[in-house]
């Protein structure tokens, strides 16, 4: 049977060839079950007439998924799905093969997202009403009246000194005991985490993570082409009989989590969890990475301590960073460890980028030292739950029947699993952008191609009327989307 295949999104003037594009949407829908072997795809010159398109670029699309053993041509019979890709081994069934460059579709997604009239509830970005743009400015004319030059002259690789020492007892109060000298100032969390896996994994070694997990870190694998393998979550975060398996079975090298208001579940991992994490880890010698970044926004109680302050072994390399708290574009993050490692770290930074921007570390240094941050905090936290509600009350009146989601206690997503009788992340998302609404696709996040039927969406992004708004069209972009396809399109078993 041939299947119409409406959901493919070209854009044509990206930097990803046309065939790539159209590769990559026919490796996804073969992987995730949603073509199966034996299924015929269109000729190409329909396809390429559907798409508006060059024929030659569809050939050359066949041709590279042909390479790759996942479809053939017979003469006279046309072109079929064969399931001959070479499988994962046995032991590596969790883990991610990867292929591609995962972050082009979320750029494809950004750029529909982008267009006027669109709520777009994809990035991970806090709004900038958010942002204390004044506070900023007066940070910065105090800076330069003060240092002068020095402010914007070479600052130490390890980070402005000052800074070092205020995020040492900026972290105190999270319940993390260090000096000073255990903090490198980086160029946001991401910097953090890219240093993290450059010094202590090499090619081909392995990385532990959650099963969905931030998307940077998969970004970060699999540019320094370390192997991934996801572990499932459960409402209390990593399932660490899973992550004993992978432990017993691989030899990790490091394990990913963020623990508290995890992106993009929202899961906060509670403090039994953690402290069975942190022994099994010592158990089998493994470094924990753990990434931060959404700690301090909680808005229904604290959260439990990072695992940096339950850490009595010295396995935890602490990431953290002002972008979600405060200046995303400032790009300052952080990372703790000790020793040796710091200053292994420190090295690769330098040969990075030699030091983070000198202003900008003293710009945030101020917000620390004058209280500025606080103050902040309780404001975006309240109004995050404020908007956190509003997109709860939308959802429920809102999304199709059938949709799962948890209300989040912090951070600013909500993880939203699609009903089984509609469309998937993927196909519904066209329609959504025609309908003027843009979310994260599931699959984004995930290490092995499932989460088809996920979604994200960022509800700090928008006041609550504009998120009312944003999920009314989402429902109506999926109840369209069911009138117009569900006849035509054979249902297959979506992770
Ligand atoms: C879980 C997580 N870690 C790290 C980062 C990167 O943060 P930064 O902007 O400080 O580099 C993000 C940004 O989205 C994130 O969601």
């Amino acid at each position: 049977m041939e299947t119409q295949f409406r959901d493919i999104v070209i854009v044509k003037d990206s930097v990803e060839p046309i065939y790539q594009q159209l590769a990559r949407y026919f490796r996804q829908q073969i992987e995730s079950g949603r073509l199966a072997p034996g299924d015929r795809l269109p000729p190409s010159r329909d396809l390429a007439q559907q798409l508006g398109i060059g024929r030659i670029s569809v050939v050359n699309a066949y041709a590279q998924l042909q390479e790759e053993g996942l479809i053939a041509s017979h003469a006279g019979r046309g072109t079929y799905v064969t399931g001959g890709r070479v499988l994962p081994r046995a032991h590596e069934s969790a883990s991610r093969v990867l292929t591609g460059v995962p972050n082009l579709p979320m750029r494809e997604m950004t750029r529909l997202a982008q267009q006027p009239g669109v709520i777009a509830f994809n990035s991970g970005a806090p709004p900038e009403e958010f942002l204390p743009v004044e506070a900023l400015r007066h940070a910065l004319n105090l800076v330069l009246d003060r240092d002068g030059a020095a402010a914007v002259a070479y600052e130490e690789a390890e980070g402005y000194p000052p800074l070092r020492a205020g995020i040492t007892e900026y972290v105190s109060s999270l319940g993390i005991r260090c000096h000073p000298d255990d903090v490198l100032v980086t160029g946001g969390a991401q910097q953090a985490l890219d240093l993290a896996v450059q010094t202590l994994l090499r090619e081909g070694d392995v990385l532990v993570t959650g099963n969905p997990t931030y998307l940077g870190i998969l970004d970060i694998a699999h540019i320094r082409r370390v192997r991934v393998v996801g572990v499932p979550l459960d409402a209390e975060g990593l399932r660490l009989e899973a992550l004993e398996t992978a432990l017993r079975e691989q030899r990790v090298g490091l394990i990913y989590t963020a623990p508290t208001h995890h992106n993009p579940t929202g899961t906060v991992m509670p403090l039994h969890r953690r402290r069975q994490l942190l022994t099994l880890a010592a158990r089998y010698g493994v470094p924990i990475l753990e990434d931060a970044v959404y700690h301090e926004l909680g808005y229904r109680g604290a959260p439990p301590p990072p695992l940096k302050a339950l850490d009595e072994d010295d396995l935890v390399i602490h990431v953290g960073g002002f972008s979600k708290i405060l200046l995303p574009g400032t790009r300052i993050g952080y990372v703790i460890a000790g020793g040796t490692l710091r200053e292994q770290l420190a090295r690769v930074k330098q040969a990075a980028d030699i030091c983070t921007p000198s202003l900008n570390q003293r710009a945030i240094h101020v917000f620390l030292a004058n209280g500025m941050l606080v103050g902040h905090l309780n404001r975006v936290r309240k109004e995050l739950r404020e908007r956190c509600a509003a997109a709860c009350t939308a959802a429920q009146r809102h999304l199709p029947p059938g949709s799962q989601w948890e209300e989040p206690g912090g951070g600013m997503y909500l993880w939203v699993r699609l009903p089984d009788d509609g469309p998937t992340a993927a196909e519904l998302y066209v329609t959504a952008v025609q309908h003027g609404v843009a979310y994260a696709i599931g699959t984004l996040f995930h290490t092995d191609g499932s989460g088809g039927r996920h979604i994200r969406l960022n509800f700090a992004a928008h006041p609550p009327a504009r998120i009312e708004e944003g999920f009314r069209r989402l429902g109506a972009a999926w109840h369209a989307w069911q009138e117009t396809y569900a006849p035509t399109v054979r249902r297959a078993p979506i992770l």
